[in-house]
């Protein structure tokens, strides 16, 4: 047997040590199946000791460790792109402990997914502040590692937002845990904010310390039909036409309105009575639908979130996940579409509006072809916005980071890299560009 993988039964139980090409191809396929590689193994360890001895392990046979959660990212950051990667699955660490409702918060493990801690916060009258429609499979450790943004951003942040810290395990095997949740702490680092959106590139999280808010769920839903993306931009969610007859098609779902509109606008909110008739009236202003019951809201919302399946249904997708001033969000968008007109491509655009945030999904285009990606990445840093706005940068946008970070900044992540994993062991390939990876597309003017 491989050296190594005796090495990791001997630490975790030959059962956790997954060889079968059979079971390791899905650990090794990304969701939106763009990205493709192959695992040497999984290692499923159940508890932080164990990955503790993982990693030196791992290390020693000069094996690159590839961190991952519910598989549910959109950019490739948590599949292997070298042959001889280990895949280090944290599903099992699913510790939960009790809410201390005296503070307001709780400890997860890595591997519990995002349902089942709103769930356990609901049962104690509070709420996780972080929502996204890939809740029952993506995890505590994947949401931190990507700084997982979702439906709830503008009311509570992303998931850096409710972070107060984190248990975690360093390339050597050092554990560094901060899960007090004292939130009065001014020593030195925020290794836990540094930690957060490092893309499984200097730590293997295990665990977190999370805030939570009183539960003050959604009193209403708006749908509404509006004329173009500049309508949509002060309020929260925006989903596109073409977007929502995808849905259609593939869900199976009705019109949600009487007339199809070139745009369309879904809103949430936590009203007073009074509040809410405004709302409403607000609402009727449009041709819109307003659903006041969990099941309605319900029904409205599967609209939003079944967008990435029908999006998938389609082909494979480039997920493009940019942000741009709100401002200058109705010049992006009339930009973006003749670049794609140009490009014989197809875009499904929609997401999170009131945080500029929009997701372009390119169909058409090769997998391995990133020549439209690269030109509407520029497109969004030339409209001074951000190359990611809540998916991350993973394998999918390393030749790009420049687009969004100066050299100096390139410069001190990458010294913060090698200070913590000077070997490369974790995720390499993720966030910076490997040697001799393709060259960058050229900055744009400053
Ligand atoms: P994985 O996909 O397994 O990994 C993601 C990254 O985190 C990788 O780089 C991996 O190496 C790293 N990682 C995972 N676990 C650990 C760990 N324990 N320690 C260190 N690094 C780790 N994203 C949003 O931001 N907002 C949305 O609204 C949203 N909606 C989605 C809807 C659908 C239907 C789908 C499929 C995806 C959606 N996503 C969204 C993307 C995805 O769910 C998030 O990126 C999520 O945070 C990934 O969590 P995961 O557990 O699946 O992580
Ligand atoms: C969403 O907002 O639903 C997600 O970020 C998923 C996606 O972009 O497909
Ligand atoms: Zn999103």
């Amino acid at each position: 047997m491989d050296a190594l993988i005796a090495e990791l039964a001997a630490i975790c139980g030959p059962e956790h040590v997954l060889t079968d090409p059979d079971v390791t191809t899905g650990y090794a396929t990304d969701w939106t199946r763009r990205f493709r590689g192959h695992a040497r193994c999984v290692i499923r360890p159940g508890h932080v000791d164990e990955v503790a001895r993982v990693l030196p392990a791992c290390g020693r046979h000069g094996a690159p460790v590839v961190p991952q959660g519910g598989n549910t990212g959109l950019v490739g950051g948590g599949v292997p792109a070298s042959e001889n990667a280990v895949v280090l699955s944290a599903r099992r660490l699913r510790r939960l402990d009790p809410v201390d409702t005296l503070s307001g918060q709780v400890t997860a493990g890595a591997g519990v997914t995002i349902a089942e801690l709103r769930a356990h916060a609901a049962r104690a009258g509070l709420e996780y502040g972080v929502d996204l429609a890939a809740r029952d499979s993506a995890t505590v450790g994947g949401t931190i590692a990507t700084n997982a943004g979702g439906i709830q951003t503008i009311r509570y942040g992303p998931t850096r937002g409710q972070l107060l810290g984190l248990e975690a395990v360093l390339a050597d095997g050092s554990v560094i845990s901060r899960l007090s949740g004292i939130q009065a702490d001014n020593t030195g680092y925020d290794l836990t904010q540094l930690i957060a959106g490092s893309e499984g590139t200097l730590a293997v999280i295990t665990a977190a310390r999370f805030r939570l808010w009183p539960a003050e769920p959604p009193t209403l839903t708006v749908l509404a039909g509006v004329p173009d993306i500049e309508a949509a931009a002060g309020l929260q969610t925006e989903i596109e036409a073409a977007g929502l007859a995808l849905v259609r098609v593939h869900a199976g779902l009705p019109a949600p309105l009487e007339h199809d509109y070139p745009a369309y606008l879904l809103t949430d909110a936590a009203a007073s009575d009074e509040d809410a008739e405004r709302l409403v009236e607000l609402a009727q202003l449009h041709d819109a639908v307003v659903a006041m019951d969990t099941q309605a809201r319900a029904r409205l919302w599967a609209y939003r979130e079944r967008h990435t399946e029908s999006i998938s249904a389609e082909g494979i997708p480039h997920k493009l996940d940019v942000a741009v001033p709100l401002a200058r969000i109705a010049a992006f968008r009339a930009a973006l579409d003749s670049l794609i007109a140009k490009a014989d491509a197809r875009a499904i655009v929609f997401g999170h509006i009131g945080a500029g945030n929009l997701h372009v999904n390119v169909l058409g285009p090769e997998p391995d072809d990133d020549s439209v990606d690269d030109a509407v990445l520029r497109l969004a840093a030339e409209h001074g916005g951000t190359i990611s706005a809540e998916h991350g940068i993973g394998r999918a946008k390393t030749a790009v980071l420049h687009l969004s970070r100066s050299a100096a900044e390139i410069a001190a992540m990458r010294a913060v890299k090698s200070a913590l994993d000077p070997a490369g062991l974790l995720n390499p390939g993720v966030l910076f560009l490997p040697p001799g990876g393709r060259p960058p597309v050229t900055p744009p003017p400053s």
